[in-house]
């Protein structure tokens, strides 16, 4: 593969997970059974909808991961052939694919449990051998739904390649010093965030401070409000707001904005355009049910971008 800036190559080493979401009027009770108004099944996992959402603005995405040999695993496989994302390290192994029950309250806020399953059977030395086995990839991106040492591995192969690692900590975990020192860019959301370090992200010092001691590029996603970036020479935080909109489903909306972010960078777009370009994305698939589903297509996704690169 070679490298082509105007369809850069973004790799994924993550999580595939089939979401099953139902969507009720609010949440019951311990001990209780509620009647929920809706369900939906759809393609999720953090690492799959990254890639998607990559894809969807026009990135080569090669995604990196492990399925079971169950029907969910062909599904999502089928789902990635779709997209026309790579599909060539994807790993298979006896047992259970991933699997997220997600519950969506009328206010389109989200609950959300995964069960890795075969994700948790990515190596560290698949991961690595796919990452050198794509030489064009600008950025890597990874995120906690499978072991750290094995996204470790891969955004080590990703530096050794030049290419950039984007780090998405979610769901929130202590962060090894390992994955930590190869990370360049960590994008938690505001949950997450104060998960990481016990700090509100309203406090601009709360994160010019975990920039610092992480020596990272950080960028924070809150919610509604759109992204807070540490800019400048990391001493700054610039606030970017998010289109306003209504949500119906936020489930996945980080993703969009990771997934957006990544092919920013990818593309060579400067830092607050990358940051504006996965507002624009998140905000719009907050507006519409499901994860993947959700993310806007390729000729709105292709408007975001060219309204990005026009500013
Ligand atoms: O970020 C949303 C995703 O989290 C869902 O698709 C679910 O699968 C979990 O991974």
């Amino acid at each position: 593969m070679t490298a082509d800036h105007n369809r850069p190559t973004v790799v994924v080493v993550g999580s595939t997970m089939i979401d099953l979401v139902a969507y009720v009027s609010r949440m019951p009770g311990r001990g209780e059974t509620l009647v929920g108004d809706r369900f939906q099944m759809g393609f999720g996992g953090k690492g799959a909808n990254q890639a998607v959402m990559a894809r969807l603005l026009g990135a080569e995405v090669v995604m990196v991961n492990c399925l079971g040999d169950d029907a969910y695993g062909e599904m999502t496989l089928d789902n990635f052939a779709n997209y026309g994302i790579d599909t060539t390290n994807v790993n298979r192994v006896p047992g259970a694919s991933g699997v997220a029950p997600i519950w969506v309250e009328p206010d389109g806020s989200n609950r959300i449990i995964i069960v890795p399953g075969a994700n948790h059977r990515l190596t560290g030395e698949q991961a690595a051998r796919s990452v050198r086995r794509t030489p064009s990839a600008a950025v890597v991106v990874g995120q906690l739904e499978i072991p750290q040492p094995t996204t470790a591995a891969a955004f080590e192969a990703a530096r050794e390649r030049g290419a950039t690692t984007v780090l998405n900590p979610a769901p929130a975990a202590r962060l090894s010093s390992g994955l930590l020192e190869m990370s360049d860019w960590l994008i938690p959301n505001e949950v997450e965030f104060e998960m990481l370090t016990g700090s509100s992200a309203d406090s601009d010092s709360a994160l010019v401070g975990f920039s610092r001691e992480t020596a990272t590029r950080l960028v924070v996603t809150v919610g509604e409000q759109g992204a807070a970036i540490v800019a400048g020479t990391g001493d700054r935080v610039v606030r970017v707001p998010a289109p306003t909109v209504d949500p119906i489903d936020t489930t996945g909306a980080g993703d969009a904005f990771v997934g957006a972010f990544a092919v920013g960078i990818a593309l060579g777009l400067a830092e607050l355009d990358a940051v504006r370009l996965g507002n624009a994305c998140a905000a719009d698939s907050v507006t519409r049910p499901g994860t993947q589903s959700s993310f806007p297509r390729p000729d709105r996704a292709g408007r975001f971008l060219a309204d990005v690169m026009a500013t």
